[in-house]
C-alpha cells in the first residue's frame, strides 16, 4: 500500500502542532514557577528584591513578551500555510510558481532590525540603572568578596570584620562589592539582588547590591571553578539597620570563651590539631588563612560554603569527612574520633 499523498504533510503538521503546544505548556508552567514567592525563597531573577535585579527583571520581561509575540506570529503563519496550501486529494496540478515578494522582504528586514534596535536601547537604559547607585555616599558601605574553592569570604574593611559563607548586609543601604579570588575564576551571583559578576585572581571587579526587605537571599557561584562549583553557594542575610548594627557589635567582639566542659574540650582539640593551620579564631592562637575565619561561626546560617544549613548534625557530618560532603574540598578528612567530633561541634557552635 502506498498510502495517501497527504500523509507526510499530515505528519509534519502533527509534529508542528505538538511542538507548538509543548512549547506553550513549558512557557506557561515554568515562568510562574520561577517567579513564585514562597519559603524557602525562590532564588529567581524574576522575583527581584533590590533595584539592580528589578532593572534586569523588567528588561527580561520585555524581551519575553517580544519573543512570545514573534514566536506566535511565525509559528501561526507556518501552521496556517501548511493547512491552507496543503496538497489536496486528487489534485495533481502543480502549485502556482512564485518568486520574490518585495513588500514581504522589506517588511521582514525592517521589523527585526527595529526589534533589535529597541532591545539595544532598552539594554543601555538597564545598564544605566545598574551604573547609578540610588543612595548618597553616606548611605553606602563596602564589602570585599573573595572567592575560594569552594566558599566565599567576606571582609568588611571599615568595620574590621572577616566572615564567610553568609554575607550579612543592612536593608536599604547600597553595598559596594569589591570582588576578587584567591585561586581560580568564580562568579558572584545572587539572582534576586544583582547580575553575575566575575571574581578574578589578581584583579578587583566592582558591583553593588541593595536589599529592599529583610530576608535570606540565595545565590550560586556562576563560573565553573572545580569539582564543587555547584556546591559553592551564596547566602545573603539582609537585616534591618538596627539588627545589622547589633550583628556588627557581636562580630567585632573577640571569640566567646567556651563555658561548658565539652566545648572547652573542643577548644583544646581545635588548638592542638591541624585546625589552626588553616583557620582563624580571633583572640586565640589560631590564625590560619586558608579556610574560613571561624571567630563567630556559630552565628552563621550556613556552613561548608553555604551548601549546608548550620545545624549540629550537619557540622558533625562535615567534620567527619569534608571531601565526602563537598567533593574537592581543600579541608581534608582529618580522621577525627567521635569524641573529638562531639567536642569540636560543641565548641564551634558556641562561637556565636
Ligand atoms: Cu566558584 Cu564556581
Amino acid at each position: 500500500m502506498n498510502g495517501s499523498p497527504r500523509t507526510p504533510i499530515r505528519r509534519a503538521l502533527l509534529l508542528i502542532c505538538a511542538l507548538t503546544v509543548m512549547t506553550g505548556f513549558v512557557l506557561v508552567l515554568t515562568v510562574p514557577a520561577f517567579a513564585q514567592e514562597g519559603t524557602p525563597p525562590q532564588p529567581s531573577a524574576l522575583n527581584p528584591a533590590g533595584p539592580n535585579s528589578a532593572a534586569i527583571a523588567s528588561l527580561f520581561n520585555v524581551v519575553l513578551v517580544m519573543a512570545t509575540v514573534v514566536f506566535v506570529v511565525v509559528e501561526g503563519l507556518i501552521i496556517i500555510s501548511a493547512f491552507r496550501f496543503r496538497r489536496r486529494a486528487r489534485d495533481a496540478s502543480e502549485p502556482t510558481q512564485v518568486h520574490g515578494n518585495t513588500k514581504a522582504e522589506i517588511a521582514w528586514t525592517i521589523l527585526p532590525a527595529l526589534i533589535v534596535v529597541t532591545l539595544f536601547v532598552m539594554a543601555l537604559q538597564a545598564q544605566q540603572t545598574l551604573d547609578t547607585k540610588p543612595a548618597a555616599a553616606a548611605e553606602q558601605m563596602t564589602v570585599k568578596v573573595i572567592g575560594h574553592q569552594f566558599w566565599w569570604e567576606y571582609q568588611y574593611p571599615d568595620l574590621g570584620i572577616v566572615t564567610a559563607t553568609d554575607l550579612v548586609i543592612p536593608t536599604g543601604k547600597v553595598v559596594n562589592l569589591e570582588l576578587s579570588s584567591a585561586d581560580v575564576i568564580h562568579s558572584f551571583w545572587v539572582p534576586q539582588l544583582n547580575g553575575k559578576t566575575d571574581a578574578f585572581p589578581n584583579h578587583v571587579n566592582f558591583t553593588w547590591m541593595q536589599a529592599n526587605t529583610p530576608g535570606v537571599y540565595y545565590g550560586q557561584c556562576a563560573e565553573l571553578c572545580g569539582a564543587s562549583h555547584a556546591n559553592m553557594r551564596v547566602v545573603v542575610v539582609a537585616k534591618t539597620p538596627e539588627e545589622f548594627d547589633q550583628w556588627v557589635k557581636e562580630q567585632q567582639a573577640p571569640a566567646a570563651e567556651p563555658t561548658d566542659a565539652l566545648a572547652q574540650q573542643g577548644q583544646l582539640v581545635f588548638s592542638a590539631g591541624a585546625c589552626i593551620g588553616c583557620h582563624t579564631i580571633d583572640g586565640t592562637a589560631a590564625n590560619g588563612k586558608v579556610g574560613p575565619n571561624l571567630t563567630h561561626m556559630g552565628s552563621r546560617t550556613s556552613l561548608a560554603g553555604g551548601m549546608l544549613t548550620n545545624t549540629e548534625g550537619n557540622l558533625r557530618r562535615w567534620l567527619t569527612n569534608p571531601p565526602g560532603v563537598k567533593p574537592g574540598s581543600i579541608m581534608p578528612n582529618l580522621n577525627l574520633t567521635k569524641t573529638e567530633i562531639d567536642a569540636l561541634t560543641a565548641y564551634l557552635q558556641s562561637l556565636k
